[in-house]
């Protein structure tokens, strides 16, 4: 008799980079168990397995689908991820991203969940001391949104000492983007603050000019310059983490970018040749929360999971969220 497909539960599978590896979990034939609240991800972006609405502050639904599905594994998205607004509403930012994650792993380890992939960020470093930024180097976040992760990572690690059957890493991300090749999920939120959509917001006529936040940055041009990653690479990432925790069994720490930091006015210059179109900037003060430079050393995924991104290449990352962007607007115009 072959295997039962195992259950995955996967906290907020609707949303971007959640529906992606949802999409990846069912292609390799596991069934992902969806558990999202629908504040900003999209029912119908979930391709794969089951769907239950449902919030991270009710811990006795988290616990009943925990057992209900016999669920060994989770990867946990679920969160708020705007670094401005996290600096304006703090609490808003420990309440989803840090109690409703502790809610979350207190029902995981009282219930048997052994593998636990945590989504976490770049933001941990806040303005790091040197770069690429290694794993290992001081976590200093300077924005809520960033402590709120890093508080979660401690917790996963203080947790998993004392447990041993509870496993987890957790994978910092860098700026994601881009799309599902045949455009059927990408990013699609009513606000959106992301550089890369709002310039092509921008080209696609939705919005008049593209504010630049800082131009007075210690860099070459000026403006902050960040990591950009395309959202297959890093969904990809995941299952490779996955796999690697029901192996090998052991906590890790991951950064998840290319290594190659990209200029703001450097991504409008792509996005101006990408689209043909000659978006209008304005120059604006530093945005808060921002750190001036993120970069990934990701050289411990690569030599431990033999990660091999695909997509490095930003000019095919922003043709991918423009394909995405085009598709929404015809969409919406329909
Ligand atoms: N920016 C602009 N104008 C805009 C929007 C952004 O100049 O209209 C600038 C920002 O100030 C920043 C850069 O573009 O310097 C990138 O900003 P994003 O909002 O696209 O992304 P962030 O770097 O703020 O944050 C993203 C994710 C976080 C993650 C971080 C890791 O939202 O979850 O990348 O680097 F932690």
């Amino acid at each position: 008799m072959s295997d039962p497909i195992e259950n995955i539960l996967v906290t907020g599978g609707a949303g971007y980079i959640g529906s992606h590896v949802v999409r990846d979990l069912g292609e390799q034939g596991y069934n992902p168990i969806v558990f999202d609240n629908l504040s900003t991800g999209n029912r119908d972006f979930v391709l794969y397995g089951d769907f239950i609405k449902g919030d991270l502050e009710d811990i006795y639904s988290i616990t009943k689908i925990i057992k209900k599905y016999k669920i060994k594994s989770v990867i946990h998205f679920a969160a708020f991820i705007a670094v401005e607004e996290s600096v304006n509403k703090p609490i808003k930012y420990y309440n989803n991203n840090f109690f409703n994650s502790l809610n979350l792993i207190k029902s995981c380890v009282e219930n048997g969940v052994e593998n636990f992939v945590f989504s976490s960020t770049a933001a941990v470093y806040g303005i790091p001391e040197e770069l690429p930024v290694k794993e290992n180097s001081q976590l200093n976040p300077v924005n809520p949104y960033g402590r709120s992760k890093m508080f979660t990572e401690l917790l996963l690690k203080d947790i998993s000492c004392i447990n041993k059957n509870f496993n987890y890493i957790a994978l910092r991300y860098f700026n994601v983007a881009g799309a599902d090749k045949k455009l059927r999920i990408g990013q699609k939120y009513e606000n959106p603050t992301h550089l890369i959509t709002l310039a092509l917001r921008t080209a696609l006529g939705e919005y008049e000019s593209l504010k630049i936040f800082g131009t007075d940055y210690n860099t070459p041009d000026g403006t902050a310059i960040r990591d950009y990653i395309h959202i297959d690479d890093l969904s990809n990432a995941h299952i490779l983490c996955l796999d690697h925790l029901k192996k090998k069994k052991n906590n890790e720490v991951f950064n998840c970018g290319y290594g190659k930091g990209y200029s703001v006015s450097e991504v409008v210059n792509t996005v101006k040749k990408v689209t043909k179109i000659n978006i209008k900037t304005v120059n604006s003060k530093r945005r808060e929360g921002d750190p001036p430079i993120l970069i990934a050393d990701s050289n411990l995924i690569k030599d431990k999971l033999g990660w091999r991104p695909k997509h490095n290449d930003l000019e095919l990352i922003i043709n991918s969220a423009w394909e995405w962007e085009k598709k929404l607007k015809k969409k919406e115009n329909k």
